[in-house]
This record gives structure tokens, C-alpha cells and sequence, in this order.
């Protein structure tokens, strides 16, 4: 069910341009899947998009200390100067890029910084390049903005990674922007320097084409992979790059709802327009906090990092071990896309056929009590993603029934 159709039997009539988005298939599993917790079913949900892992007590510690001083009234319209000069920093000593304080802009979350970044540039029919499977959110803010998503599948052979060749054929004149996240959301695949050089290359020849890169799980990387940023390895894409980054999954801050970018100065000052209608601006104690989860210790995150690539390693080997699906290894983030082309066409004990990855979605959930979501939340199928932020013994179970769920199906 759309969003639009379930205010219309509300009596409302909503606004056209969010006539065709439907409410986010992920969140309506974990509605339905908490429901079932509720009713006192055993479920097991794989469907978060956060770290299991607290927020670092210091980053907490900063935030009160903040309310203590007084820092509880609105700040700069795109963040307070001391934040901006962490995130300045933070570019330069992680990503060897830098970043003037005009040229970095704050917002309520990465998802806001996409939604200012689209909304101050999209105009009607422009259109919007998205490598797939690709976070749901993208194409639903580029519709919202007016803009066409043009949705370019990417799979598991190509490691879930846009070639070159796509991306000339996709860029057309109407072409503002390519979007490019690495770690990626869902498939946990990373493009290296040598995957980027390429895609740079072509970039280089369409100067009306802007590039847009969500780092988000930058520091969410495994097996010695080295993250790096475009602008980084082609600085003529600068003036054209909108590099996109926050604080919610490397320092377990989801719920502080800070985000950040580093741009040229006119889009920034163009995003900051609409965060002037939107918000005025991040929240104070957030921000503060977020200033101290720059400028203070990281060594907690190889910590972490070690954590998360033993509870993938788990994940994969468990997978691939189930007849009829199979996982890629992914370079980050704390996803799994594995395949499920095997079970297609096969039956559940109920006499149900599964025809889509959503039934076999389905199946998991009602006969499993495992939360997963099918690929064709994220634009891909036969695929089914896994979050894999929860604890290993939840992991360890979910995975068993996940395999005794495919060998009861004929
Ligand atoms: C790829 C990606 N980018 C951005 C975000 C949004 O992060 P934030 O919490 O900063 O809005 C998410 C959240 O799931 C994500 O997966």
C-alpha cells in the first residue's frame, strides 16, 4: 500500500509528488515483525540499520556537559563553527581532502543532507544515476525532489559495483547527478581505488554531470580494505563532488541525527536555503556531542571494526552452507546481500510457491521468525539482505532456522 493510498481512505488528498512512493518496504517489515515479537512469537530481527553497540560514553559525557554550559538554543543555520571545524579536520586527516568551513554544511542526519542536496538542485524530469541494489531512501528522495531516478543493476558477478561502460550508456543530457555509496547499503560492497579510477574517468568527460558519494560506512571496512573518497583521487571532480558523511553508524549515534557534507560552496549555500525552511538547524546538543566524536580517541572503531567482520565471516559461512543461496563476501558495512535464486520456484510445507524473493522473505518471517528483507526493497532480486548488528548468539540461531527453513521447501 502506498502512502498516498492509505491517506486517501483517510479522506485526504495528498499532494501528487508523493503519489507513487510506498512506505518503505524495511519499515513495514520491522512493523510487522515487531507486532509478531509483541504477540509473544520468538522472532529474531536481521532488518536494523544500526550498530548494536552504544554510543561512546565520551561523546555522551560532551553532550551534557553541553546542556550544562547553556547550549540549548538554536545555533548557525548549517552548524555551529566548532563542529565544522572537527568535520574540516576530519577530511584532511582521514581522507586527505580539505574542506574550507563554507565548503561543509550539517544537517539532521545524512538523509537530510540528501534531501537539501536534491531538493536545492533537482528540477523537474533531471535525472538522478543510482548503481542498484541501492538504500531504499535515494530513489524515494529523488522522486519527492521531482527528479528520475535512473536505476542501473549492478550484481553479484560485478560485485555490486557500476563499471564504466554502464555509466557512460546511463548519462544522458539530462543527467545532473551519479550516486555513489561505498560500503554500500544493502550489499556491503566497497569500490577501491582502482573500481573509482575508471567511473572518475568517465565523470571527467560530462562536466554537467555532478557526482554525489555517501561515505557513510567509511569506517566500517574489513579484511585491510582501503577506503577511499573520490574527490581524493580526482581532485578536478571537486567543484562538482558532494561528499556525504555522519556520525550515526561509525560512532552508534543513529539517534542523534547529525549528518555532514563537504561541497562546493554554492551548492552548500544552495542546501543551506532549504534547511533555513526545514529545520534552522541540527540540534545543538548533538552537534556538540558530534565535536567530540571527531576530535576525540578512535581507536574504539578497529575494536569494533574486528567485531562486526567476526560476525560476517559467521554470517557468510553459514549462508553459503545453505543449498540454494549464495553470498558474496562484503568489503563493509554490516550487511549481507545473498542470493536466493535456489529457492525460487520451490514450496513451502503450507503449499505456498515462492515466486519472489518477498515470498521467500515472507516464509522466513511466519515459519522462521526471522526478519529479513527481499532484494526488491533495494531494487535487485532474488536477494535478501541481512543486518548483521545484533548479537553473535541471535546471528548463530536466525542462521539455523534460516537452513532448516530451505530444507523443509520442495
Ligand atoms: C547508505 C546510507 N546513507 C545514509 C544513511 C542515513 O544516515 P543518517 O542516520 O545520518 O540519516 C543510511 C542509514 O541507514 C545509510 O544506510
Amino acid at each position: 500500500m502506498t502512502v498516498a493510498s492509505k491517506i486517501e481512505e483517510a479522506g485526504f488528498q495528498p499532494a501528487s509528488r508523493i503519489a507513487a512512493i510506498g512506505v518503505s518496504k524495511i519499515l513495514q517489515i520491522g512493523a510487522r515483525a515487531s507486532a509478531m515479537k509483541k504477540d509473544g512469537l520468538p522472532v529474531i530481527i536481521l532488518g536494523a540499520g544500526e550498530p548494536d553497540f552504544d554510543t561512546p560514553d565520551n561523546v555522551k559525557e560532551a553532550a551534557k556537559a553541553a546542556i550544562d554550559r547553556g547550549e540549548t538554543k538554536y545555533t548557525a543555520l548549517d552548524g555551529t563553527p566548532d563542529l565544522k571545524k572537527a568535520i574540516a579536520e576530519k577530511f584532511r586527516r582521514e581522507n586527505n581532502v580539505d574542506y574550507a568551513l563554507d565548503e561543509i554544511t550539517v544537517a539532521t542526519g545524512a538523509k537530510q543532507i540528501l534531501f537539501n542536496a536534491f531538493m536545492a538542485t533537482i528540477n523537474p524530469g533531471d535525472e538522478v544515476i543510482i548503481p542498484t541494489p541501492y538504500w531504499t531512501s535515494y530513489s524515494d528522495i529523488v522522486e519527492i525532489c521531482g527528479g528520475v531516478p535512473v536505476l542501473i543493476p549492478c550484481d553479484a558477478e560485478a560485485g555490486f559495483r557500476l563499471k564504466a561502460d554502464q555509466l557512460e550508456k546511463a548519462i544522458t543530457p539530462k543527467t545532473r547527478w551519479v550516486l555513489l555509496n561505498s560500503p554500500s547499503n544493502p550489499s556491503g560492497a566497497a569500490y577501491s581505488e582502482a573500481d573509482y579510477r575508471p567511473l572518475l574517468d568517465v565523470l571527467l568527460r560530462h562536466p554537467h554531470v555532478w557526482l554525489m558519494v555517501d561515505d557513510m560506512y567509511e569506517h566500517i571496512v574489513y579484511d585491510g580494505f582501503q577506503f577511499v573518497t573520490p574527490v581524493a583521487i580526482e581532485p578536478r571532480l571537486k567543484s562538482r563532488t558532494l561528499t556525504i558523511n555522519g556520525v550515526s553508524k561509525a560512532y552508534a549515534m543513529t539517534g542523534w541525527r547529525i549528518g555532514y557534507a563537504g561541497g562546493p560552496k554554492a551548492l552548500i549555500k544552495a542546501m543551506a536555503v532549504i534547511q533555513s525552511q526545514a529545520t534552522s538547524c541540527p540540534s545543538s546538543v548533538s552537534q556538540a556531542a558530534s565535536v567530540e566524536a571527531l576530535n576525540g580517541p578512535q581507536d574504539f572503531l578497529k575494536d569494533r571494526q574486528a567485531s562486526f567482520k567476526h560476525r560476517r565471516d559467521l554470517v557468510v559461512s553459514a549462508l553459503n552452507a545453505i543449498p540454494g543461496l549464495a553470498c558474496r563476501t562484503p568489503e563493509g558495512a554490516f550487511y549481507t546481500f545473498s542470493g536466493c535464486a535456489g529457492v525460487i520456484g520451490k514450496t513451502t510445507p503450507k503449499g505456498k510457491r515462492i515466486e519472489a524473493d518477498s515470498d521467500f522473505t515472507d516464509y522466513l518471517l511466519e515459519d522462521a521468525h526471522v526478519a529479513v528483507v527481499p532484494g526488491s526493497a533495494f531494487g535487485l532480486s532474488p536477494f535478501f539482505r541481512i543486518s548483521y548488528a545484533t548479537s553473535e548468539a541471535e546471528l548463530t540461531e536466525a542462521l539455523k532456522r534460516i537452513a532448516d527453513a530451505c530444507a523443509k521447501l520442495a
